[in-house]
């Protein structure tokens, strides 16, 4: 019998997966305190994780553990080098966690160059003329825009689908897929960056957080960027600095910002950015629909019980 410590809840049907495995039993920790986690883990053999920092200090007590099982593939709440230096495997949602996300860069996209609810808001206001008179500077068609991806992973290559559909231009910036692969797609791989920045009208980030991409944008490379280009960050808070992000949004430098995810989540009311009407806000929510978070939470747990009975499959493990 393999004790799983579910930590932070999760979809319903995950758990039901569990409740008809009888190999398993396992406690839902809702309290993510250091403190709580430092007393509840050394007890598991397998823990999943969604929110909850899992740090050296926590680690080093859970002599049992053998796998954490991520909702989600973003991992940089896990301390990897420990878990790497113990052969405790991490294992991610790799079929469910793409979809949505992308959906959501998109969303932003459309939503940022449609003029947000501006429309929505004059008719239900009773200022259903109003938009004839308006000189609309900010709201513009996607035909033709040149979008760069950076990072063509999952979400990367699922994007890339949608922006083709809208009949953009789609150039790729990730130094570790192939040129092939990325043409298969139908889009076009870059390699200088700065001059990808310089042709964008949209750039869209699909990257992971770490330290080669913490303040992979700052005003440097948005001062590259025209004027009336737009930042859509749905990967992880930190790749963009913020602090840089609402100068160059005040100063014109760049025209709007989509951000999904924050340095510090949830971000300080005092963050410059909650009260910058050229930023649209999400709270790290782009996986946040009924699918994905049924999909990831099955997934997540369905991992667990495959990897203890040796039939996890590879492209699920990471590898550090
Ligand atoms: N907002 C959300 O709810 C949400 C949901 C899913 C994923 N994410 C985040 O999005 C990130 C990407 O997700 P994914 O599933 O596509 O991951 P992935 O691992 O499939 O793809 C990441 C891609 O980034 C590339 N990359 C790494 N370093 C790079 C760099 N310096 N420059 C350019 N490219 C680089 C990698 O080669 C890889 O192809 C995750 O790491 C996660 O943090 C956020």
């Amino acid at each position: 019998m393999y004790k799983i410590g579910i930590i932070d809840t999760i979809d319903i049907k995950g758990i039901e997966l569990l409740n008809k495995n009888k190999d398993f039993k396992y406690e839902i920790i809702e309290d993510l305190s250091k403190d709580n986690l430092l007393s509840k883990l050394p007890d598991f053999d397998g823990v999943t994780l969604r929110r909850g920092k899992l740090d050296e200090e926590i680690l080093k007590n859970c002599k049992k553990l053998k796998v954490i099982a991520r909702h989600g593939v973003g991992y940089d709440n896990v301390d990897t080098s420990f878990i790497k230096k113990n052969n405790i495997t991490l294992l991610v949602t790799h079929n469910s966690t793409s979809t949505s996300p992308a959906e959501h860069a998109m969303f932003m996209i459309i939503n940022i160059l449609k003029g947000r609810s501006m429309f929505d808001t004059m008719v239900r206001e009773g200022n259903f003329h109003k938009a004839i008179h308006l000189k609309i500077d900010d709201n513009f068609e996607l035909f033709n825009k040149t979008v760069l991806i950076a990072g063509f992973g999952r979400i990367g290559k699922k994007l890339i689908k949608k922006c083709l559909g809208f009949d953009m231009k789609v150039i790729v910036y990730d130094p570790y897929v192939d040129e092939k692969v990325i043409n298969s797609f139908g889009g076009k791989k870059i390699n200088d960056f700065k001059k990808g920045l310089s042709e964008t009208d949209i750039l869209s980030l699909s990257v992971p957080l770490n330290k080669e991409t913490k303040n992979f944008i700052t005003l440097k490379e948005m001062s590259i960027m025209k004027k009336s280009s737009i930042i859509i960050n749905i990967s992880r808070g930190g790749i963009v600095n913020e602090e840089d992000l609402n100068l160059a949004l005040n100063k014109k430098i760049i025209s709007f910002a989509g951000l999904d995810v924050f340095e510090k989540e949830p971000p300080e009311m005092t963050n410059p950015l909650l009260n910058n009407n050229r930023v649209l806000l999400s709270p790290h929510a782009a996986t946040f629909t009924r699918e994905c978070l049924e999909n990831m939470s099955m997934e997540t747990v369905q991992n667990i019980i495959d990897f203890f009975e040796k039939k996890i499959e590879s492209i699920k493990i990471v590898k550090l």
